[in-house]
């Protein structure tokens, strides 16, 4: 299918530090835009959800699945890829170093480890055994050649020392030249800088907001009908940032833009001080490269029941802040998810924040349980929050993720942790009443049972942690 002309966006970018501009749906993967428009292959497709890593690059220095952005977001950008590594007839230190330590097999995974590889090395992170795993989770390597890949990482970054070394801008191995009109069914995307201009789009004519694509995106691959135009939001600051604020009830509030990245939570001093659960929980999802693109507000709005971040803001009562050139509302995070993956969300609203009360004195626990350590969407997101009192729990909230159509609170087992000091026995009970009051159901992920299990199994555990008998 030939894209009307009127349905293409022209992007200009830099690939490898030289300026490229192609003519393409703005919906279209930055994957295809480098392997069909600019006849860079060197990235791969493998899953094509964002699971595999083999098409990772390098987004203004931070790892990405290309197969997850659309190319309307690479707008003024910089893409670096593997064709850009090597330069003035040298190889990039860390390719010498998989050469020599064996970190290649049949090579499918090595552009995308090479990449995670480089943007590690970049950050100044202190290279461990724990670190440089972390930085390759999002990477899948079907030969199991992990720990010869960790070693040369670990090589390049004993050879680096203290010395940043920048991925090269380099010319690529093919001349980008215009990409014409491309034959593709991607959607349309419209890109408005400011709230004003998105908020009078949605107004005009239902268009489907993007964020950061990790979900988005992955529904258009599996080529789901819906192929509405995208209203792109990666250009609204308006919609970023954290501070602390004034709740509507007067007490303070951490306030979270909706744009907010899982990494940009991970790395911030306020969310460290005032809600170091939310980090944890950041740190949870996914791995590098969908912390560098998945937003808070993205997995509120998406409302899957596996959404990680969601019991946490259940239990620590968040406000959900909706905007539309109607005004502003405010809404509890308790009252948004009407259905399976359905919200409270007009069509014609954005969710512009996230507000989270900070009560003196709460504490705020959470536990999910996944098939691995990186990129599990969860069988059994467990959050807890609750106030010590003369050793007793009050304003107990106890929320879950994947245990019905949409993440719940738990009042029945509130109900017996209120006003109880959590002894071994108390956490039993809790155990045995969250596994009877949820409704999981059987499916690709888990079973029902399984699920029954370890919802009380987490509760329990965070009870008896709490109680000091870990
Ligand atoms: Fe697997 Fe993009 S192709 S993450
Ligand atoms: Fe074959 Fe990693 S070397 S997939």
């Amino acid at each position: 299918m030939t894209q009307d002309a009127a349905t293409l966006t022209t992007v200009r970018f830099t690939v490898n530090g030289l300026p490229v501009q192609v003519a393409a749906p703005g919906g279209r993967r930055l994957l295809d835009v480098l392997r069909s428009d600019l006849g860079l292959l060197v990235a791969k497709e493998g899953c094509g959800e964002g699971e595999c890593g083999a098409c990772s690059v390098l987004l203004d220095g931070a790892l990405v699945n290309s197969c997850l952005v659309p190319v309307c977001q690479v707008e003024g950008r910089a893409v670096n890829t593997v064709e850009g590594l090597a330069g003035d007839g040298r190889l990039d230190p860390l390719q010498d170093a998989f050469l020599e330590t064996g970190a290649v097999q049949c090579g499918f995974c090595t552009p995308g480890m090479l990449l995670a590889g480089r943007a590690f090395l970049n950050s100044g992170t202190p290279p461990t055994d724990r670190t440089i795993r972390e930085a390759i989770a999002g990477n899948v390597c079907r030969c199991t050649g992990y720990t010869r890949i960790v070693e040369a990482i670990a090589k390049a970054a004993e050879r680096a020392g203290d010395v940043h070394v920048p991925a090269r801008s380099v010319a690529a191995a093919a001349v980008p030249g215009p990409s014409g009109v491309v034959p593709h069914d991607a959607p349309p995307a419209v890109t408005p800088r400011t709230l004003a201009e998105a908020l009078g789009l949605l107004a005009d004519r239902p268009c489907r907001p993007i964020a950061g694509g990790t979900d988005v995106m992955v529904g258009l691959a599996d080529g789901a009908g819906d192929r509405r135009t995208l209203l792109d939001l990666q250009a609204l600051d308006e919609l970023r940032g954290i501070r602390l604020g004034d709740g509507p009830q007067g007490g303070p509030v951490l306030a979270l833009g909706a744009l907010t990245t899982y990494a940009e939570v991970r790395r911030s001093p306020i969310v460290a001080e005032h809600l170091p659960v939310l980090a944890e929980v950041a740190a949870s999802v996914g791995a590098v490269q969908i912390q560098a693109r998945g937003t808070l507000g993205g997995n509120v709005v998406n409302a899957s029941p596996a959404g990680d971040t969601l019991p946490v803001l259940l239990a620590t009562d968040a406000w959900l802040v909706l905007s539309s050139v109607r005004g502003e509302r405010r809404i509890p995070a308790a009252r948004f998810f009407t259905g399976y993956r359905a919200t409270a969300r007009a069509e014609d609203e954005l969710l512009v924040r996230i507000e989270i009360p900070l009560p003196p004195g709460r504490r705020v626990r959470f536990r999910k349980v996944g098939t691995r350590r990186a990129q599990a969407i969860a069988k059994v997101v467990v959050a807890v929050s609750w106030t010590d009192g003369d050793g007793a729990w009050h304003d107990v909230r106890v929320a879950l993720g994947s245990v019905a159509p949409v993440p719940l609170r738990a009042a029945e087992t509130e109900a017996i942790l209120e006003g109880s000091v959590p002894t071994p026995a108390l956490a039993d009970r809790a155990a045995a009443a969250v596994a009877a009051e949820i409704q999981p159901i059987d499916d690709v992920r888990s079973t029902a049972a399984y699920r029954r299990l370890v919802a009380g199994r987490a509760l329990r555990r965070i009870i008896l942690d709490a109680a000091g008998e870990g």
